[in-house]
């Protein structure tokens, strides 16, 4: 799905008040194929990874695509930041918010993912979303067309993350992530696989990440228990990505085996 076709979606969920217009997108889910292929493709499966800014989700996803390479990984972050950089209708309202690390409201994030999304749920193909739910709405609004599997939560102290992010770059196009402590790029200053030039992101200052973890702890961290209480979450705790990976990737397996 095209990117100007995600933000038309989007755009198309903001009524004029700017309310959030949930009859649109429950109209929208509820005629979507997705369900319906949820429940008719028994190999599908669909996975979360929640955490805080900086926890790692980008970094353990791209560790899971390599082991199970059956999933799509669509995060909220690099969509959003690729329509701030084509400077799309929905990227110009979505910089507002994440230049101060606030969230994105609601009916936007619903429409761009769930519009992502749907080129792989309606070939009944395995996703793994990364930053979406984000907030109590968001994961209602998704619980209505999916049903969500396994959620990943890294736990990951705030210490660790605010040192972090002053040394993240990304290859914006792609959204792929280096660090020069504990990832670099082959060539310094490019990415590995194009050659272009890397950036950091502007929400990584670091009066942004404290509002971005503020936001994290008032908005999403409920989402522990809501998936708790699903009984699909599993909580990983530390401060290194290559030692939670092993946990992480023994218990995807012990998920897949069980839903076989
Ligand atoms: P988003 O892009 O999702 O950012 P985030 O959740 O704040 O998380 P990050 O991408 O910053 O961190 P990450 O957990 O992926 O960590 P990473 O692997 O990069 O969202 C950005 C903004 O968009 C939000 O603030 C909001 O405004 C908006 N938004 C997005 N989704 C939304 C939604 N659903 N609703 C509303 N608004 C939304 O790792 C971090 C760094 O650590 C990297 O440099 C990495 O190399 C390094 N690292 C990783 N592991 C290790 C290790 N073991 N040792 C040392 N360094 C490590
Ligand atoms: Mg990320």
């Amino acid at each position: 799905m095209s990117s100007s076709s995600a933000s038309s979606v989007a755009a198309k969920a903001v009524s004029t008040s700017g309310q959030y217009n949930s009859r649109y997108i429950s109209k929208k889910m509820s005629s979507s194929p997705m369900m319906m292929e949820a429940s008719a493709e028994e190999e599908s499966h669909f996975a979360l990874i929640l955490g805080k800014p900086g926890g790692g989700k980008g970094t353990i996803s791209g560790k899971i695509l390599k082991d199970f390479p059956q999933f799509h990984h669509v995060s909220s972050g690099d969509l959003l930041r690729n329509h701030v950089r084509k400077e799309t209708t929905l990227g110009i309202k979505a910089a507002q918010y994440m230049k101060e690390g606030k969230l994105v409201p609601d009916d936007l994030m619903v429409g761009l993912v769930m519009d992502e999304s749907t080129q792989y749920l309606e070939k009944g193909e395995s996703l793994l979303l990364d930053g979406f739910p984000r907030t109590v709405v968001q994961a209602k609004a998704l619980s209505d067309s999916v049903h969500i599997d396994m959620v990943v939560n890294l736990d990951i102290p705030n210490e660790t993350i605010v040192e972090r992010l002053t040394d993240r770059w990304i290859h914006e196009p792609s959204g792929r992530i280096y660090s020069y402590a504990y990832k670099p790029p082959k060539v310094e200053g490019l990415d590995d696989e194009t050659g272009e030039p890397l950036v950091q992101r502007h929400d990584d200052k670091p009066e942004t990440v404290r509002a971005r973890l503020e936001q994290y702890d008032e908005s999403t961290s409920p989402l522990v228990q809501y998936y708790e209480n699903n009984g699909v979450l599993k909580s990983f705790h530390g401060t290194q990505s290559d030692v939670i990976y092993p946990k992480v990737k023994s218990w995807l397996e012990k998920c897949f085996d069980h839903h076989q």
